[in-house]
């Protein structure tokens, strides 16, 4: 349904590039765009266009209890985002760069990397999958997830088994009926005791964790609870600016972070990387960057991320042509009009429209993107993150991602840590295989299309620097 096999051609083939179906699905209301302008009316809409109701379907956990992601205007969505959005602050973003460094370190003594000068790695998405895992249990959750196997059996282990279960099946938890968890069918009992442990271990927490912070102010700065859980629990408890979340809501905006914030960035950096891999003069001025910035005798440190802007580029610049998270996915509550650029009129819409908004064909628009298809990270230069609205792949409008800085920050660091040790090749190359030709067959001709899209894998060569 998106445009991946047109991306090149979207605005060609319709200057106004925007559809209106008249198929079966939804009666036919369905609107789809690649048109930034017009994604941008929908995405700033407050109450004429907001998510699909169905959507808590798919996000809430527990079932019955909203959170930040599935909530709409008219179901108390802003007062989510209200208790939230303080907790997302530099307090936050510099325990997720200590994490990173924590977690790349981690990887690299449980895979005894430190003796090895060169590595073959059939699926680097598979491998910053087990890294960004970590790092949101630790900074969402406050939860230390084992590293390696040795404790098989025991508590941490299952709770680091329930973890990847219930981040890969989170959809599926909300979307299937009850009774079908009851089924003896293996798949889905997992998915059911993953889900009620964690939940079960959240809600203690919850109990365990009140008593402790009871009389502590929502300053969001105290060392014991600087996890996402904990800020949330003490802003919660303070009732900043009035806004409460009962406990359920607690959890489920915990539970979210899970979901929301490991798949996406482990795909993003594993194809910032496999970019990276096909063009080594953009790897190259990196690593000087990061030598530059971050010399081999010390660690990197948070305050290096400002300095490190050209592979923020890189990770910008990825996402542009390989949007993750690729839909803006709306629906019309009252009936409305959009203006489309091309079109005499405005476009009458009625409620109950559909509206799919298309990230890729606006990372492809070439009126916007000069040579589309070509990897430039220094088109961003003179990007500002917080000016969310002028990059799509981070969503806009009321909606706009809430992790964006969290998972820049821990793929700058990751990456900078990355780049410094290992020069990255494309893995599996085969015999006068060219460099564009492995981007196009790993990266383009087999895209894994679902909630976020990414190649199926990405294979690489490292060799040690
Ligand atoms: C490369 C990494 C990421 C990408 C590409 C990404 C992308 C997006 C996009 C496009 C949206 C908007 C969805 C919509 O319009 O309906 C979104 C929303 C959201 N993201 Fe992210 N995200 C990333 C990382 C994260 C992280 C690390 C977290 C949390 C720690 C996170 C938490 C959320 C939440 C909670 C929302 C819903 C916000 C709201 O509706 O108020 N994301 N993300």
């Amino acid at each position: 349904m998106i445009c991946w096999t047109n991306r090149e051609t979207a605005f060609k083939n319709n200057p106004t590039g925007t559809l209106g179906f008249v198929g079966f699905f939804n009666d036919g209301k369905v609107i789809q765009s690649v048109n930034q302008e017009v994604l941008r009316q929908v995405a700033l809409s407050k109450g004429a266009w907001d998510r699909v109701a169905f959507v808590k379907f798919a996000q809430n956990f527990p079932v019955h209890a909203y959170n930040v992601a599935s909530g709409r205007l008219d179901t108390g969505y802003m007062r989510h985002r209200r208790v939230l959005n303080p907790a997302f602050n530099d307090n936050l973003y510099r325990h997720v760069w200590e994490e990173t460094v924590l977690a790349f370190d981690g990887l690299r003594e449980t895979a005894k990397w430190s003796e090895r000068d060169v590595l073959v790695l059939p699926d680097l998405i598979d491998l910053m999958s087990a890294v960004t895992l970590f790092i949101i249990a630790k900074v969402g959750f406050g939860v230390d997830l084992p590293w390696d196997d040795s404790t098989k059996g025991g508590e941490a282990m299952v709770l680091r088994e329930s973890f990847e279960v219930i981040s890969k099946n989170f959809i599926w938890r909300g979307l299937l009926p009850e009774w079908m968890f009851r089924l003896p069918i293996e798949g889905l009992k997992k998915i059911k005791f993953a889900g009620d442990y964690l939940l079960d271990d959240l809600r203690a927490k919850i109990k365990t964790r009140r008593a402790a912070t009871k009389d502590m102010a929502a300053d969001y700065s105290s060392p014991e609870d600087h996890d996402i859980f904990g800020r949330l629990l003490i802003a919660s408890d303070a009732e900043v600016q009035g806004q409460r979340l009962d406990d359920d809501e607690l959890a489920s905006n915990t539970f979210i972070m899970l979901f929301a914030g490991h798949e996406t960035s482990s795909k993003a950096l594993s194809i910032t990387l496999g970019l990276l891999a096909c063009h080594p003069e953009e790897q190259e001025k990196l690593y000087q960057v990061v030598k530059d910035v971050v010399p081999e005798d010390r660690a990197a440190a948070f305050e290096d991320y400002e300095s490190l802007s050209p592979l923020r580029n890189a990770i910008l610049e990825a996402l542009r042509l390989y949007p993750v998270a690729p839909i803006l996915f709306r629906e019309a509550y009252e009936d409305t009009t959009l203006i489309v650029p091309g079109l005499p009129e405005p476009l009458v819409v009625e409620k109950g429209t559909i509206f799919i908004g298309d990230y890729i064909g606006v990372g492809w628009d070439p009126t916007r993107y000069p040579s589309p298809s070509v990897f430039i990270p220094s088109r961003w230069t003179s990007y500002d993150v917080l000016a969310a609205d002028s990059y799509v792949s981070f969503g806009m409008g009321i909606h706009t991602c809430i992790g964006r800085r969290f998972a820049l920050y821990e793929m700058v660091c990751y990456l900078a840590l990355f780049l410094r040790e290992w020069r990255v090749f494309p893995g599996d190359l085969k015999e006068g295989e060219t460099l564009s030709a492995w981007r196009k067959r790993v990266m383009e001709d087999d895209l894994g299309l679902a909630v976020t899209i990414a190649p199926q894998r990405v294979p690489v060569k490292l060799e040690r620097r």
